[in-house]
């Protein structure tokens, strides 16, 4: 393995995810592993502009594998959009002796990290981080997972109480532009109906399934709306609609917002992010650059950057048939 690069800068960016501690141990113990030096970044670029760095050894992320948010926080950077905030990041990564970085993000920071290197020609990898799952590249990002896992464990619970009164619950889950989280979620909490972005089935429809599902003798339902869905209304606006429309149900809303991109990762985005970290790593030190490392077929592969933020990633049409005969 040919080994120029002697100090590692490694950061989170964009929104935060499970797994993302847990990639950014990996990367730091990586580079123990191989005897170079490893620095944090505080806050995504902002941090970098600013010079916001820390030394990190193999025992400064012990404890933190199990934990969700990241220890060296997030931001969106206006700044990094701007020439002069790029000079000002790269003057600092070069005062720090910083040679190559390992961003852990979503496709805004790999598009900032692209720029970056077309300027400064530094090497640059990249880490899918987002619950939306929504990066070409790669089967799975880090903390999708476990927020598949707390959205189901959240609609169960929902259930419970929908089931009690008789009730058709709106779930609202994150996924501003595409519909993973609320169909993987939908299918694995047994939703009546979902909808995504990638399919608009209209209102009709809608009420149809629903009348359906009451005339099947459900007396409570559970339909599961991505936040980016393309039907025109949003749940609270849904719930009007229905309650108009169909007198027989009484329907409630619950946004879960937040709460999903928090939480212990599950031990899926706990191992995906070790494996991400060390193939991040060790292909700065055979020279690669410019690329996001990925999950294919169980296998960690790269895509170059340009491809990873460009492409749109395809809902899987075999579980919309799945979650259908589900329904029936
Ligand atoms: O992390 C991705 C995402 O969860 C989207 O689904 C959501 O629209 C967005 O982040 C909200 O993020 P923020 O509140 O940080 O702007």
């Amino acid at each position: 393995m040919s080994k120029t690069i002697k100090k590692v800068g490694v950061m989170t960016s964009g929104g935060d995810s499970p797994g993302m501690n847990a990639a950014i141990r990996s990367v730091v113990r990586t580079c123990a592993y191989h005897k170079i030096e490893c620095l944090g970044i505080y806050r995504g670029y902002e941090g970098m502009i600013e010079g916001d760095f820390i030394e990190l050894d193999a025992r400064s992320v012990k404890g933190i594998i199990n934990k969700g948010g990241t220890i060296l926080k997030s931001a969106r950077s206006k700044d990094f959009r701007t020439k002069e905030g790029r000079a000002k990041a790269h003057e600092q990564l070069q005062k720090a002796g910083i040679e190559a970085l390992v961003i852990v993000g979503g496709d805004g920071s790999f598009t900032g990290a692209m720029i970056f290197n077309e300027e400064y020609n530094f090497p640059v990898m990249g880490i899918p981080g987002t619950i939306d799952n929504d990066i070409v590249g790669t089967t799975h990002t880090l903390g999708y997972d476990t927020a598949l896992n707390t959205v189901v464990e959240a609609i169960d619970k929902i259930r419970d109480t929908a089931s009690s009164h008789n009730r058709l619950f709106f779930v609202e889950v994150m996924g501003r532009d595409v519909g993973h989280i609320a169909l993987n979620a939908g299918v694995g909490a047994g939703a009546e109906e979902i909808l995504i972005p990638e399919e608009n089935l209209g209102l009709d429809r809608l009420l149809e399934s629903l009348r359906r599902s009451k005339q099947s003798g459900k007396s409570s339902s559970i339909v599961v709306v991505a936040e980016g869905d393309k039907i025109g209304k949003n749940v609270f606006q849904l719930k009007d609609y229905v309650e108009e429309n169909m007198e027989e149900y009484e329907v409630r809303v619950s946004v879960l917002g937040h709460m999903q991109r928090g939480g212990s990762p599950s031990c899926f985005d706990r191992v995906l992010a070790s494996r991400m970290g060390v193939r991040a790593v060790e292909g700065l030190l055979k020279g690669e650059s410019n690329y996001m490392v990925g999950l294919k077929n169980d296998i960690i592969d790269v895509t170059p950057f340009a491809q990873a933020v460009k492409g749109k990633t395809q809902i899987n049409k075999e579980l919309m048939r799945v979650s259908d005969i589900m329904t029936v």
